[in-house]
């Protein structure tokens, strides 16, 4: 297969691999010593809550805005009075805080990736997480003012903002190639009418079951008497739900344990930030029913 000369350049790069178990170490281990406050969080910084929405993508157009809008007027303050010196290290500042944010939210989402997705994750990381060091330095050599100075930092604000074009690339390679934090129920073809998926007593209560309904896999479990449907593939990375754990009307996904209501396919906790379809259930003439309650497209 013929690929993108960044994935066959990246899958070259095998100490990326002790790099990401590292990272993914560090992440992981600082959520757990956190506890209740650290699932919190850890939603807040993937999107599930209150966004319902991944976060790192949102957040990453403002540093790259506003380290655009330095450069630019770092040249423009050369050439014109009408532009003051400051304006481009306020701009950097700004685009700076921002990708500080935006880099505990893409560390936080590289936690769950894995394979060649993990490789491409931790190279775009890093290429970002130097761009941030390059600005900080540049932000630093404003400060020192001379004429020297200012035209090191506009040097490295140059490069910065270069290297992290090459690392925005990588980003929406992993999004827009691989599907990373993609939902993966997206392009499901649900049933808009009633399809028959078996008889009541194929569903005893509390079990979790995959069945077809048309072309889409479907979760179907019986709680508290009521028979409920959703897409049985996780939203986060299509992990598969009937081999998750039930708890109470909550299944826990297998893979990274996302958590989803199974009465309504509602994200109860990430890192899945989508929720799962749900489908409309009837039971009559001894057949078990279901139709996609709301089609996605
Ligand atoms: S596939 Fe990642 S939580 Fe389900």
């Amino acid at each position: 297969m013929s690929e993108p000369a960044a994935d066959r350049a990246i899958r070259k790069l095998n100490w990326l691999e002790p790099v990401a178990d590292f990272i993914q170490n560090v992440v992981g281990g600082i959520y757990e010593r956190l506890g209740a406050p650290g699932r919190l969080l850890k939603d807040l910084l993937h999107g599930t809550k209150p966004l319902g929405h991944p976060l790192h993508p949102a957040l990453t157009d403002v540093p790259l805005g506003a380290w655009t809008a330095a450069v630019v007027a770092d040249y423009a303050a050369y050439v014109s009075h009408a532009i003051p010196p400051s304006a481009g290290g306020l701009a950097l500042a700004v685009g700076t805080l921002a990708a500080l944010a935006a880099a505990l939210a893409g560390y936080t989402d590289h936690h769950e990736t894995f394979g060649h997705e993990r490789r491409v994750a931790t190279a775009h990381g890093l290429i970002m997480t130097t761009v941030i060091l390059v600005m900080v330095l540049s932000q630093v050599l404003r400060l020192e003012g001379g004429g020297g100075a200012r035209a090191a930092a506009v040097g490295l604000a140059t490069v910065g903002l270069l290297l992290g074009l090459l690392g925005a690339y990588l980003g929406g390679h992993l999004t827009y190639a691989m599907g990373t934090m993609v939902n993966r129920n997206a392009f499901a073809e649900a049933p808009e009418d009633f399809v028959p998926v078996g008889t009541p007593k194929d569903f005893p209560d509390g079990v979790l079951k995959r069945v077809k309904a048309g072309a889409m896999a479907v979760l179907m479990v019986r709680t508290e008497g009521r028979l409920n449907a959703i897409a049985a593939v996780c939203s986060h990375a299509g992990g598969p739900l009937d081999e998750g754990d039930l708890q109470g009307d909550i299944v826990v996904c297998p893979w990274h344990g996302s958590r989803f209501c199974v009465r309504d396919g509602r994200v109860k906790g990430g890192p899945a930030t989508f929720p799962l379809p749900s489908f409309l259930v009837r039971e009559r003439a001894g057949k078990v029913e279901v139709k996609i309650d709301q089609p996605p497209h």
